[in-house]
């Protein structure tokens, strides 16, 4: 059951490529100011989820409803101004741009006029301070991410689709970043959170859904999805593949 007016809501979803469906009747929803950890083997179909809702692939199947306005099928770029925006599971930020100018062009082609975003201030909350003046072709891929990040949030969002974000951090930088996670989370923005490191994920969700083959098989919260025989089953059978 969805509560009464989701931020999100997602309501059998599907996306084909070719006769195979990546997404296959996938529900959720997403609150405001929630983390929402969605976990699942490779290839389960997170990152369609994420190209679907920020409008990179049109839906063809279901509903997607933000701010109860259906937004299936919309473009990215319209869907930037709504308020959602994403990272990317490989960051493709303009690689001659410094890290600064970077999240410029996002702020000017993306952001609200009437709400300017402090860029200063937001790269030092990502530490990406001190690189503020390097060409992001300079930057090693963890900070890249960060960069990926800074360039949604310069966007004033109210939802933020985040793949794979924690990949290549040590263990200092994951809290930090937790850490960040979870005050533009109180600040009232909703994070959908695509992760495989299951401790990340623990830490800073308020509830996860577990993806299997373009479908969710649970969800809940951490606690006790990693007692959930099916979810325990998929991972296990995905860990005898590799
Ligand atoms: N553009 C595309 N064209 C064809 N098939 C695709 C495309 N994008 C994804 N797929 C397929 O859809 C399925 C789901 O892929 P997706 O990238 O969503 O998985 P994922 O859960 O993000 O996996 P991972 O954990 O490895 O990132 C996979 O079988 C993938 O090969
Ligand atoms: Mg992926």
């Amino acid at each position: 059951m969805f509560p009464e007016s989701p931020l999100l809501a997602i309501d059998g979803l599907v996306k084909r490529f070719g006769g195979f469906r990546a997404l296959d009747g996938l529900s959720f929803y997403l609150r405001e100011g929630e983390i929402l950890g969605v976990v699942g083997p490779n290839g389960s179909g997170k990152t369609t989820c994420i190209n679907v809702i920020s409008g990179l692939h049109a839906p063809d199947g279901g509903s997607v409803t933000f701010a109860g306005r259906a937004i299936g099928g919309l473009k990215s770029h319209q869907l930037v101004r709504l308020g959602i925006n994403r990272t990317f599971q490989v960051p493709r930020p303009f690689m001659s741009l410094t890290v600064r100018e970077n999240v410029a062009v996002a702020e000017a082609y993306g952001g609200k006029p009437q709400e300017r975003v402090d860029i200063g201030a937001l790269l030092a909350s990502l530490e990406l301070a001190p690189l503020a003046g390097r060409r992001a072709e300079e930057l090693n891929s963890a900070q890249q991410k960060m960069l990926d990040l800074a360039r949604a949030l310069a966007t004033s969002p109210r939802l933020v689709l985040i793949d794979e974000l924690a990949a290549g951090l040590n263990p200092a930088e994951l809290e930090r970043v937790a850490a960040r996670l979870k005050e533009i989370a109180r600040s009232g923005v909703a994070l959908l959170v695509v992760e495989h490191l299951m401790g990340f994920i623990q830490e800073i969700t308020d509830r996860v859904i577990v993806l299997n083959a373009g479908k969710e098989i649970f969800e809940g919260v951490m606690d006790d999805a990693i007692r959930d025989k099916r979810v325990v089953e998929v991972f296990l059978g995905a860990e005898d593949e590799g």
